[in-house]
């Protein structure tokens, strides 16, 4: 089925946005384990992972509607240098893909394409739940003070 050419376009924008969320947070994600931040390190392997999923569907959704999925663009990547500073550029991300998919949905509703609407408010829960995961994250960080955070993300730490 011919997909409308505009919205193909921003499903591959789209999709060079979940590529490179899947670098920055497998970075990220290591970076946690080499530390020994166990809990921190599964947290955003789990988020990298997700964005697969995304990538994935998106993929599906280009080849469904004739269009070239393109896999070979990344847009910069932004590694944090330490664990606050890490969560923070996630966040930058995840918000800017919350606007994206928003964006995305109102085009495929003008161009009458239902079904690509509802991938992506999918697609869009999942965002803002990453977005929620980073807001804890700084919220604890503020209520019990970096090390104790840090230390609770530790391997074998109790929570
Ligand atoms: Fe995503
Ligand atoms: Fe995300």
């Amino acid at each position: 089925m011919k997909g409308n050419e505009k919205l193909l376009t921003v499903l591959n924008e789209l999709l060079a946005d979940e590529l490179t969320a899947i670098s920055q947070y497998m970075v990220h994600s290591e970076m946690c384990d080499n530390w020994g931040y166990d809990k921190l390190h599964k947290a955003i392997e789990k988020q990298a992972l997700d964005e697969m999923h995304h990538a994935e569907w998106l993929i599906q959704r280009i080849i469904f509607l004739e269009g070239a999925p393109v896999v070979a663009k990344l847009n910069p990547i932004q590694i944090g240098q330490s664990a606050p500073d890490m969560i923070g550029k996630d966040q930058d991300a995840e918000q800017a893909a919350v606007r994206a998919y928003n964006a995305a949905i109102r085009l495929a509703h003008e161009v009458d394409d239902q079904a690509s609407v509802d991938l992506l408010t999918n697609i869009l829960k999942m965002e803002e739940g990453h977005v929620d995961w980073a807001e804890k994250q700084r919220a604890q960080i503020e209520q019990m003070g970096l090390e104790s955070y840090l230390s609770n993300q530790a391997e074998g730490a109790a929570g």
